[in-house]
């Protein structure tokens, strides 16, 4: 506990904070509000509340019909929380199953990708892998649902010094697989000796007084470890080349590598993944596998949710919306008073729509990023039984690009490994492949940093997004000229359709920007029909 957070000096903030957590009060919430006392990302996970709690029979004597396009997150969220308020809703899902993106890969799940051939896991019966969300930060919506559906959540250890960095054509360290922790020793180590020496060398032009100096070469010698003399010789937090144990058992520390070789390597700049403020630790996830957050839904909305619905054609006039979609092979329309569209743009290009033409170049516009996994199961939990490795992940600048060890059921009998986790040009190359042939590659570059690989392999799943089926694409990537542009338009509702999804949101690429945008969408709605 660092000085600044002595309970003697417990501030307002956090007497509020504390007192709200054990009361579990509302009230303290809304107090801090006013008072201005919460940061404002938690400020956003409290602040929403449904509509209708309070005008609920006038919302039902309404009996405005909603259609809702699309069975992700974003989807369930805007049919649950207008449910909730008395709001007649049908979601229509082109898949066989709801939950988009927020999908788990089960013993026997199967797909098709686009111009591929059927696969069908064999994974074995409780054992899975997330090929979408995996974790979500502390501070995101998502965790609300998982409270209210009374969904047990774990840790997702996001961060674990025992995994590997494994670069390859990077000097002396090529090829040589270096546990994070070494890395991170020794780069830290060398680069605030440089800084220590050169502060106090005066090298450097700092606009600092020498007492404010003399702090900033204690925090270098700190964050270094460096000996007194501000040298580095390495530090027992890159680990042991022999562990301390009993009696007279002191360990050998590692020798640090020299200077030229952990700056070749490359391998500090992995480092800064772990900082980005949705990357950083707590992180949690379902006992049991993300899409248990798709059931939570599923259970309360029952039959307002068709599945194998495509949507083939989507018209609006003054007083409402009229969509067109297929179900047991049958051409089908239905009629509402609203649309929330969350169909991703990739997909929505294709359908028919009457879309303003500023929304429709948005739509056409819109640019999808490439992501792919695969889920790799083996007969042994080597990384837990031989390494001594619980969850977290290795990098490598091979195409896998990073390994995740399942956060879950460690000392189980078997488990899935995620075998590649990859992007942009690397997914592209591995979703080129067929599944037989991202297995191989896999097993082939994954092997380099786990020998195992070659014994204990039992069977694969991937996943290319870009290839699947009514998602054609991992997620939306704008630049900021089109966020000033063409996703303001997306933003808007055009007459009677609004788009919700993480699509149309700052937090592209997780649960918790379909579910705010849902409710953006839900409030929005909601507020026009009391209007009207
Ligand atoms: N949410 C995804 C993930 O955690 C994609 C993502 C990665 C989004 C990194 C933002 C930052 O893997």
């Amino acid at each position: 506990m660092s000085n600044a957070e002595q309970p003697q000096d417990m501030t307002r903030r956090q007497f509020l904070s504390t007192v709200g957590k054990v009361g579990g009060s509302l009230a303290v919430f809304s107090l801090m509000g006013n008072l201005g006392l919460l940061s404002p990302e938690t400020m956003k996970a409290q602040d929403y509340t449904p509509p209708g709690k309070n005008d609920l029979a006038l919302s039902n004597r309404n009996g405005k019909k909603i259609i809702i396009l699309g069975a992700g997150i974003a989807g369930l969220t805007a049919a649950y929380e207008l449910g909730k308020a008395g709001y007649q809703c049908t979601v229509l899902e082109a898949k066989p199953f709801a939950g988009g993106r927020n999908w788990s890969i089960r013993k026997g799940t199967t797909n098709q990708e686009i111009g591929g051939t059927r696969q069908y896991s064999q994974f074995g019966s409780d054992l899975y892998f997330n090929a979408g969300p995996m974790r979500i930060p502390q501070f995101h919506s998502t965790l609300e649902y998982c409270r209210e559906f009374n969904i047990p959540i774990e840790p997702f250890n996001n961060v674990n010094d025992s995994g590997y960095y494994y670069n390859e054509n990077v000097g002396a360290l090529s090829g040589q697989r270096i546990t994070k922790r070494a890395a991170k020793a020794d780069v830290r180590g060398y680069v605030s000796e440089m800084l220590a020496k050169a502060v106090n060398q005066s090298a450097l032009d700092l606009p600092i007084t020498p007492e404010e100096k003399e702090k900033l070469v204690e925090y270098l010698r700190r964050e270094g470890d460096l000996n007194a003399d501000l040298f580095y010789r390495g530090s027992s937090r890159g680990g042991y080349k022999e562990e301390p144990g009993s009696r007279l058992d002191a360990g050998v520390v590692r020798d640090p590598f020299d200077l030229t070789a952990i700056l070749q390597s490359g391998f500090g700049n992995y480092f800064s993944n772990e900082y980005g403020y949705d990357q950083q630790m707590m992180m949690f996830h379902p006992v049991g596998g993300m899409d248990m957050i798709v059931k939570g839904f599923e259970k309360r909305l029952g039959n307002r949710v068709k599945l194998n619905a495509p949507v083939t054609e989507i018209r609006q006039s003054g007083d409402g919306v009229r969509v067109r979609f297929t179900q047991n092979k049958k051409e089908q329309e239905i009629i509402g008073d609203y649309c929330i569209c969350t169909i991703p743009l990739s997909v929505l290009r294709t359908i028919p729509g009457d879309f303003s033409p500023s929304m429709k170049s948005a739509i056409q516009n819109a640019r999808y990023a490439s992501a792919g996994k695969i889920g790799l199961q083996f007969k042994r939990r080597f990384w837990e039984e031989d390494e001594l490795l619980f969850g977290g992940n290795s990098l490598t600048n091979m195409d896998i690009t990073q390994i995740y060890y399942p956060p879950t059921d460690y000392f189980g009998k078997k488990g899935i490994l995620l075998g590649y986790y990859a992007t942009g040009a690397n997914a592209d190359k591995l979703g080129s492949m067929s599944y037989i042939e991202r297995e191989r590659h896999a097993l082939n570059q994954g092997a380099k940093i786990h020998p195992q690989y070659k014994t204990e392999f039992e069977n694969s799943f991937s996943i290319d997004w870009k290839k699947i089926k009514y998602q054609e694409g991992a997620w939306v990537s704008y630049n900021a000229e089109e966020r000033a542009g063409m996703y303001k338009t997306l933003c808007q509702p055009d007459n009677r359709i609004y788009l919700a999804g993480d699509h149309i949101s700052h937090i592209v690429a997780w649960q918790a920007g379909a579910i705010d945008s849902a409710r953006a969408v839900v409030k929005d709605i909601h507020q026009r029909v009391m209007k009207a």
